[in-house]
């Protein structure tokens, strides 16, 4: 490549030839104590993204004989003076230590960000068959247990400069949790638009925060909550499950969805949405883990690679490797779980595994990255953590 140097006179060039000299002079002169930290910039940033808060429990709601809202505040003896702020639809990754292994699972932050200004979080737990976070959580927690977890993530949260002031959640289970923290945030004038709740439910008793979503409803013209039961007909409820018919009087021109539940419901949901021909800016899902097949002639060696330690451990071709290496206690680097966030990406060194479609990266692809969150054996792993 040719400079083209015209324009330049003997003094630039002069100054050009001695930029050497004078940068190395500056590094001389320049002072050797450590470069400050203290910068109110840095302390906001630490506040807003931390990397871990340390937290105590400080209520335990039961909800009903399946679920239970657990009130969380910063555990000041274990560092964290106050919780981070939050956006209503994100989550906190929480580790748990049970017996001789070690879990990390994402729970959505319930409550309004206002709460954040006394201190606290709420997460809603529900007992699922074979939930060994949940069901250690329903009958072994209690107030002043101490955990670890991760500042507030995902990307299921309302953007004015995106989504249209029109909003329709499509929700069951307790993927309430994050309507209800943006429910609250509109209550308390954090958020502004026009949220139409279709909540989808069993039977009645299966509502979660019925009581709390109505009065807000009551109080906040902004919010309309309808309720649709697929076991019990009953006045004032839609009977069967949610349909095209059911969402369309709630339309508007311009309409953002948010969808948040059970696997199962997020499929058929996508279903009925398909029959209104959107463009997908208009539909936003909270993380949810996709489909896969699986075939396995279980069970299968996986070889643990990290920078300190080699592990050795057996996996089903139905279990994920993150799943495995927790129930042996192999510290992991996991937040959402479901592929999306990219913390548990490790080197596949050798062997097979079936992953969900779609949430790899190209470059993680042809350079054997897997998220070990959503990738099944097919076959004896060797696997090398990024630590
Ligand atoms: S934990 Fe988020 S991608 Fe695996």
């Amino acid at each position: 490549m040719e400079l083209n140097l015209k324009g330049l006179g003997k003094k630039d060039m002069a100054a050009f030839k001695e930029l050497p000299k004078n940068r190395e002079k500056i590094i001389h002169s320049s002072s050797s104590s450590p470069i400050r930290t203290d910068y109110v910039a840095n302390e906001i940033g630490a506040l807003l993204h931390p990397t871990v808060q340390h937290v105590k429990v400080v209520d335990i709601i039961e909800e009903n004989k399946n679920t239970k809202t657990f009130v969380l505040g910063p555990n000041i003896d274990a560092g964290t003076k106050k919780l981070a702020y939050f956006r209503p639809g994100q989550y906190i990754s929480i580790e748990v230590p049970i017996e001789s292994g070690l879990y990390r699972r994402p729970y959505t932050i319930s409550c309004s960000p206002k709460n954040v200004f006394d201190n606290l979080y709420t997460i809603t737990v529900q007992r699922k068959p074979r939930g060994i976070v949940s069901n250690y959580f329903l009958d072994s927690v209690e107030v002043d247990d101490t955990f670890t977890i991760s500042g507030p993530m995902g990307n299921f949260y309302y953007e004015p400069l995106r989504d249209a002031r029109n909003v329709i959640a499509l929700v069951n289970g307790r993927g309430i949790t994050s309507i209800l923290s943006m429910a609250e945030a509109i209550k308390d004038g954090i958020l502004d638009f026009k949220l139409t709740i279709l909540y989808s439910a069993r039977a009645e008793r299966d509502l979660l925060f019925k009581q709390e979503l109505e009065e807000i409803s009551r109080k906040n013209n902004l919010i309309h909550i309808e309720y649709i039961l697929s076991d019990e007909d009953k006045e004032e409820y839609y009977y069967g499950h949610l349909s095209k018919e059911i969402i369309e009087p709630f339309l508007e021109p311009e309409t953002s969805f948010f969808v948040s539940g059970t696997n199962a419901f997020l499929e058929s949901t996508n279903a009925v949405l398909k029959e209104f021909n959107l463009p997908n800016k208009y539909i936003r899902h909270d993380a949810f883990f996709g489909k896969v097949d699986l075939f396995g002639n279980d069970p299968y060696t996986v070889t643990v690679i990290t920078s300190e330690k080699e592990y050795t451990l057996t996996c089903h071709h139905t279990e994920t490797l993150l799943s495995a290496m927790e129930k042996e206690g192999i510290p992991t680097n996991s937040r959402c779980q479901v592929g999306e966030c990219g913390f548990c990406r490790s080197k596949l060194k050798s062997g097979m595994v079936r992953t969900i479609d779609g949430v790899l990266r190209k470059a993680d692809e042809e350079n054997e990255f897997i998220h070990p969150c959503v990738a099944f054996p097919e076959s004896d792993v060797v696997l090398e953590l990024p630590f």
